[in-house]
């Protein structure tokens, strides 16, 4: 089985949550701390063995793009000052390998569409999709866990996390077989997006999925759902009747940085590691 190696991101949302902040920044590049959300999201997949990361992308989103390329000027000045430690913060190591790819979603159709602007970068092998809003600490990280579970079990893997039944209408939801869990693995039954009520299990979607490169047959031709937009669960749900699909109870901590609660919190998270040092 060839291994996990590229990751689609998908950022061209418009962060309207974040307003004003977001006017004139992607809401990617919002710092936690001294680094942006999305660079956490990047080093958790390149550690996992990514080495091919595609944006899916907008003409508003362009900071991610120089962020993640070299800014020569910055590093002649640094370079100049013998200033290096900031050199290694600004070019890391560990991205140098990294090949990065970013295609246009020239309106928003919903993470369904988005996903589909990778088809032609993704061959047939299963692939990560991070959806960089939440930001999951632990180690080890969340899809390295989600690809161990894709490798011995050969089949796409989705994190999961239990959620009180009054936020479940915020995400995805599985439906599975009871008596269901073992090492917190669950064969889903069903899928649905955003219940606002009966959800079929208090097992919600995070962003955090390996998915078989058949996902694609099933996001073309499908019609807007919840929202009006294009819903990847709807070619999950598809999936479910060729293959098996896994839902992933990962170990970690989940700051849903999309949300100003979530947000603030990882930073005092993070902050409090370095309060401590
Ligand atoms: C998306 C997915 C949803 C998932 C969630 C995780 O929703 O559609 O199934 O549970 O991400 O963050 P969004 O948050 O983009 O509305």
């Amino acid at each position: 089985m060839k291994k996990v190696t590229k990751a689609v991101f998908p950022v061209a949302g418009l962060g309207t949550r974040f307003l004003p902040a977001t006017k004139a920044i992607p809401k990617e590049m919002l710092p936690i701390i001294d680094r942006p959300l999305i660079e956490y999201a990047v080093e958790e997949v390149v550690n996992a063995g990514i080495n091919e990361i595609i944006f899916i992308t907008s003409h508003t989103k362009r900071a991610i793009e120089d962020h993640f390329d070299q800014n020569f000027e910055l590093e002649e000045k640094l370079l100049n000052a013998g200033k290096k430690e900031y050199l290694e913060k600004i070019n890391r190591d560990i991205f140098s390998n990294v090949k990065f790819t970013y295609v246009r979603q020239k309106t928003q159709n919903g993470l369904g569409d988005a996903i589909l602007h990778s088809e032609h970068l993704i061959q047939e092998e299963a692939f990560a999709i991070i959806l960089a809003d939440d930001l999951i600490i632990n180690n080890p990280s969340c899809i390295s866990q989600l690809i161990e579970i894709h490798e011995e079990n050969e089949c796409s893997v989705i994190g999961v996390n239990e959620v009180p039944e009054n936020e479940m209408e915020k995400y995805g939801v599985i439906s599975i077989d009871e008596p269901s869990s073992t090492n917190n693995s669950y064969v889903l039954k069903d899928i649905v997006e955003k219940p606002k009520s009966n959800a079929p299990s208090n097992l919600a979607v995070v962003g955090r999925y390996v998915l078989s490169s058949k996902i694609f047959k099933y996001l073309k031709n499908l019609e807007p759902s919840v929202g009006g937009e294009v819903q990847l669960t709807d070619a999950i749900k598809l999936m479910l009747n060729d293959e098996k699909v896994i839902g992933y109870l990962y170990e970690g901590t989940k700051f849903d940085c999309g949300s100003r609660h979530g947000y603030v919190n990882a930073i005092k998270h993070l902050a409090k590691e370095i309060l401590d040092d």
